[in-house]
């Protein structure tokens, strides 16, 4: 089993479930022309990010790392007209490509993205009484996860679904030697939030297009 028949499983699953999406494409494009990272979700991720958000009705969404705005486009597309989602990116560049895809995407009225350190809008977020967040996606560095997930928390509400993206990395989350701040940053979040009380929650491996990888997926009680 390697990465070549992961990939290609991807792409028949996309070429039938997911069909042609050409202003996701573009947006891949925009972000790959302007020499952002690969990183983003997978198709077939994003996808189940919108089918997730759909299924709990989700009217407010909190992304933790924007990057060109993959994601939340995806995560966007799932929210009523009134509905809102909060993206949070470090990098002005990253900010910049992703701004423009919402536009591109007809998603820029929905989306709110605040630039600078995700710490510090979390923080700007509190004091503004940011709450009521359906849907919270943590995707940025790694060794930040735990302090992301609090946060998340006290957005949260009875109900409230937090994801975290890649927990897995090629199976490194177990190696007990790992000097990796993001390994290290998620090995400290899966160890803790299991004995959390506030959450009931489970992680999930998974193979495609963007290697070996998972998702932890909790359930604010
Ligand atoms: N969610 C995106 C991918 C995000 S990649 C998608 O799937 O489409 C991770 C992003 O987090 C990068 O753009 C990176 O610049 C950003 N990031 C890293 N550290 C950060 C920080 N401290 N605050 C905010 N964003 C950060
Ligand atoms: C990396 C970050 C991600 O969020 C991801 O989904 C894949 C890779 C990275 O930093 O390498
Ligand atoms: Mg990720």
């Amino acid at each position: 089993m390697s990465h070549e028949i992961w990939s290609t499983v991807d792409e028949y699953l996309e070429k039938r479930l997911l069909g042609d999406d050409v202003v996701l494409e573009k947006c891949l494009e925009a972000a790959s022309k302007a020499g952002l990272p690969e990183i983003q979700v997978s198709p077939t991720q994003g996808k189940q990010l919108y089918l997730l958000a759909k299924m709990i009705g989700a009217r407010t969404i909190l992304e933790v790392g924007t990057l060109g705005g993959y994601s939340s486009i995806w995560m966007a597309r799932a929210l009523p007209e009134a509905g809102r989602l909060v993206t949070l990116e470090i990098d002005p560049k990253h900010a910049s490509v992703a701004r423009g895809n919402f536009a591109l995407a007809g998603q820029d009225q929905k989306i709110r993205l605040i630039e600078g350190p995700a710490l510090d809008s979390l923080a700007t977020l509190e004091r503004e009484g940011f709450c009521d967040v359906d849907l919270t996606f943590i995707d940025a560095d790694k060794q930040t996860t735990p302090q992301y997930f609090e946060f998340a928390l006290k957005f949260s509400r009875a109900g409230s679904v937090i994801v975290v993206d890649n927990v897995i990395r090629d199976g490194r989350v177990i190696d007990q030697g790992s000097t990796d701040e993001g390994v290290l940053g998620t090995q400290r979040f899966l160890e803790t939030v299991g004995q959390d009380r506030r959450v009931e929650v489970t992680a999930i491996q998974t193979v495609g297009n963007k290697g070996y990888d998972g998702f932890a997926l909790a359930l604010v009680r």
